[in-house]
């Protein structure tokens, strides 16, 4: 059985791309793999969040994750700073972390120009924490986007370089991982590329309906095709491509007849779109607000989530302390 493991951001609540693009792969990976997902709350830690605000976002994370189906009888849910080893593993792995890789980093280049003024360390070594969750429990697979290869890339030659330094064949080198098909991306409503927090284009998986709607309602159209059989411009494609990941084929149909024959009423495809939107995210929405709620079930997920994740952590720094050298009086 492989060993896969994710991360997920601790900044915000899910969305319907978070959802199409990863979730559902991780809740089809747990039935056949060993399964670790955690909240990269360290790694939040480089944009110095409000402390106020630190704990609401990670249970935020927390619930939308177990209402979206991800199960902690089968999968190993848990939050990244329970887990101490991988703060321990993420200095051995600095050691061997050189100014001119980490510099270059996309990631870095990106958020150096984005916040000028916190150019930390942690912001540098962002890449070599990430690859202390991944190592610490000698994962074979790593479930990203593609904003994220350029970091599974760097924790692979961490790897190796940690093997080659030690003499040692510790270490496996992790691939990427999708389970079945292409992954759908979710674009925005606003015609822009891509549904993101940060693009404030997003319907979120707990939002209401009367929210879905007016999100929905507010997408960008024209004033519809005039040519039979036309090319969709990008915005109606964007809406489109939603309809099919929450739509049945013959709803989709439909609606490409109506394009096709210049028949298309935006009021009536928006409708049609918020309803089965709303029909997809209201159970989740459910399970969300009791979980909410229950924190007593939160503090024993988390824990127990912790406990196993602590057990595979252990084993791994136990090895690798020997490995460095490192000996008991
Ligand atoms: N960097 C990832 C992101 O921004 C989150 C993350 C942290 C992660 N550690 C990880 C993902 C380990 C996969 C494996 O989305």
């Amino acid at each position: 059985m492989d060993i896969v493991l994710s991360g997920i951001r601790s900044t915000g609540k899910l969305h319907l791309g978070n959802y199409y693009g990863a979730l559902r792969n991780f809740i089809r990976m747990q039935e056949e793999n060993r399964c670790y997902f955690f909240i990269a709350d360290l790694h939040s830690l480089t944009t110095h969040p409000d402390p106020k605000m630190l704990h609401e976002n990670v249970k935020n994370v927390l619930v939308d994750y177990l209402a979206a189906g991800i199960d902690p009888e089968k999968s190993v849910i848990y939050v990244q700073s329970d887990v101490k080893e991988t703060i321990e593993l993420y200095l051995y792995l600095n050691m061997h972390a050189y100014l001119g890789e980490l510099s270059k980093t996309a990631s870095f280049k990106e958020k150096a120009r984005k916040q000028p003024d916190n150019v930390n360390a942690g912001l540098l070594t962002y890449p070599a924490l990430m690859a202390a969750d991944i190592l610490v429990h000698r994962a074979d697979k790593v479930p990203v986007g593609k904003d994220q290869e350029q970091h599974l890339e760097m924790t692979r030659r961490f790897a190796r370089r940690f093997n080659n330094f030690y003499g040692v064949d510790y270490f496996k080198e992790p691939v990427a991982y999708n389970f079945g098909e292409e992954l759908v991306k979710i674009p925005g409503l606003d015609g822009s590329g891509k549904m993101g927090k940060s693009e404030g284009n997003a319907i979120y998986l707990s939002d209401t309906p009367k929210e879905i709607e007016k999100k929905v309602k507010r997408a960008l159209t024209d004033s519809g095709p005039t040519v039979p059989n036309s090319e969709k411009p990008d915005y109606i494609e964007n809406l489109f491509t939603i309809l099919r990941v929450v739509s049945t084929p013959e709803v989709v149909e439909h609606y490409e007849n109506l394009w096709n024959r210049c028949e298309i009423r935006y009021g009536d495809l928006k409708k049609q779109l918020a309803e089965d939107i709303i029909t997809v995210t209201a159970p989740i929405r459910e399970r969300v607000i009791e979980l909410s709620s229950d924190d007593t079930y939160l503090r024993k997920v988390a824990q127990e989530g912790a406990e196993k994740a602590r057990v595979s952590a252990a084993a791994t720094l136990k090895d690798v302390r020997e490995i460095v050298g490192f000996k008991r009086f």
